[in-house]
């Protein structure tokens, strides 16, 4: 859904803040990269349902080697913009991981703890190697320690949505990604 640079919906005011474009260009650096480290191999894309969907999609078509593709779901947020901070699985991976090369695919990391909870999924599984790439990174706001390999945009500790990314469900289907503005 195309929507001006800016916009109220609900008393609300959002913003653009990654263009369409921007997007586009990172998510082709990214799938460029990933198809030179997984050359030769045929690396399993795990998309982090809900919110990583369209990115997912849209980086495997930039790629050049083959991959499979699987998903999982996990919820924190209740509702509204902030997460609850419990972690629950809806959804495990069906593929086989051991000897394989496993990319998590995630929409965005904030406290960290869904990349965490991810981790702590594959515990006891051998894959020949588990990487994490996310589109977005609240740089400033870890509050436990973890590693994504690839990243496509450091961003501010702000609510932001579009481009797979909700408020309350909704907004997943802005082509833009924008910042909710208190
Ligand atoms: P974390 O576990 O705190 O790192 O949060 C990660 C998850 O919270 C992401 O996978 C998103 O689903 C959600 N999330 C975090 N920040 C935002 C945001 O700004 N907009 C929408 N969802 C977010
Ligand atoms: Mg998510």
């Amino acid at each position: 859904m195309k929507k001006p640079v800016t916009f109220e919906r609900n008393g609300e005011k959002y913003v653009e803040f990654i263009t369409e474009e921007q997007i586009k260009q990172r998510v082709k650096e990214l799938a460029r990269q990933l198809s030179e480290d997984y050359r030769d191999t045929i690396p399993i894309f795990i998309g982090v349902l809900n919110g990583a969907f369209i990115f997912l999609a849209d980086l495997i078509r930039e790629m050049d080697i083959d991959c499979e593709v699987d998903f999982v779901k996990i919820s924190s947020y209740g509702s509204g913009k902030v997460s609850s901070g419990q972690i629950k699985s809806k959804k495990g991976f069906d593929c086989e991981v051991d000897g394989r090369h496993i990319v998590i695919v995630e929409d965005i990391a904030d406290s960290g703890r869904s990349i965490k909870f991810l981790e702590k999924m594959f515990e006891g599984t051998k894959p020949a190697s588990l990487r994490f790439v996310s589109l977005l990174l609240k740089e400033d706001n870890a509050v436990v320690d973890f590693k994504l390999d690839y990243v496509g945009f450091n961003i501010p500790t702000k609510f932001v949505v579009g481009y797979g990314l909700d408020y309350d469900q909704k907004d997943r289907n802005l082509k833009s990604i924008y910042v909710i503005e208190e």
